[in-house]
């Protein structure tokens, strides 16, 4: 099935008739980050593309959400940069950053239990000027049941039900890059797919990056173009999503 486009989607976008090829929408180069003494990042260098998938794995405990934390301005860096469409956003806070066009599906969800499904969505607004300040149809067709549910309380959902509220609150700040952090966590199979399928629309339709933190090998292989894997704070393999097949990548993974 194919979703129509709402135009506020494209807007700031290339469409994909005007894409050509890859384009770099934010590189992390040497990133550093510390919680007091200890040092969580070490020289960290990446980068997402426009209209690409870009997959983070690596073990618990590795950095993947502290790498989300810098670029969303959760956490500061201690050291290295990150450029986003050629601006830096070292030292943004990060509603500069999500007005800039970074959108954020937090580890856990962190939906607001007690506001509705449409208030919840209707947070994502805060970045946005007035005349954008629309829910846009694509979260309706994308994740039906958050229509049904408009006026019910976002801790009354189920888990899955949730992660799909958050990913919508995302897609109301009209992102040009997506940051997920372990959307698949705790979630059964078919909602799984349903946010795969989401996850892919954004990309295509939209031409939007994608910067996704997963432990679940099989959604990743199936969604990236591109991988890194972490380990102890450092990138240690990097390569298109073929290569997570390769006993050298799987050597990183394996508990
Ligand atoms: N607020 C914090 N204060 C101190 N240490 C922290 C804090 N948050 C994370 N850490 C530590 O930093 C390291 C990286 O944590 P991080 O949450 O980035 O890992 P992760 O790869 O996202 O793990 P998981 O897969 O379990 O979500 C860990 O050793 C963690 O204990
Ligand atoms: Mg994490």
């Amino acid at each position: 099935m194919r979703h129509r486009v709402s135009p506020p989607f494209q807007r700031g976008l290339n469409s994909p008739a005007s894409f050509e090829g890859a384009r770099t929408m934010l590189t992390i180069d040497n990133v550093n980050l510390h919680y007091g003494a200890a040092q969580a990042l070490r020289g960290v260098s990446l980068s997402a593309d426009m209209g690409k998938i870009t997959c983070v794995l690596g073990r618990n405990g590795v950095g993947k959400s502290s790498l989300l934390r810098a670029v969303t301005g959760q956490h500061p860096t201690s050291g290295g940069s990150i450029t986003f469409q050629g601006e830096t956003l070292d030292g943004l806070a990060p509603y500069r950053r999500a007005k800039l066009g970074v959108g954020y599906v937090p580890q856990g969800r962190e939906i607001f239990p007690l506001l509705t499904v449409k208030e919840n969505l209707e947070t994502g607004f805060a970045p946005l000027p007035a005349r954008d300040r629309n829910i846009p149809d694509d979260i309706f067709s994308l994740f039906p049941v958050l229509q049904s549910m408009l006026s019910r309380r976002g801790g009354d959902l189920s888990g899955g039900q949730q992660q799909q509220l958050a990913i919508g609150r995302a897609m109301v700040t009209r992102p040009k890059i997506l940051v997920l952090d372990e959307p698949t966590e705790g979630i059964q199979p078919s909602i799984i797919k349903d946010i795969g399928r989401a996850i892919r629309y954004l990309r295509d339709s939209t031409g939007m990056a994608i910067l996704l933190v997963e432990q679940y090998l099989d959604f990743c292989r199936e969604l990236a173009d591109q991988v890194y894997i972490m380990d102890r704070g450092e990138i240690v393999h990097e390569g298109p999503a073929e290569t997570l097949d390769t006993p050298e990548a799987r050597r990183h993974l394996t508990v």
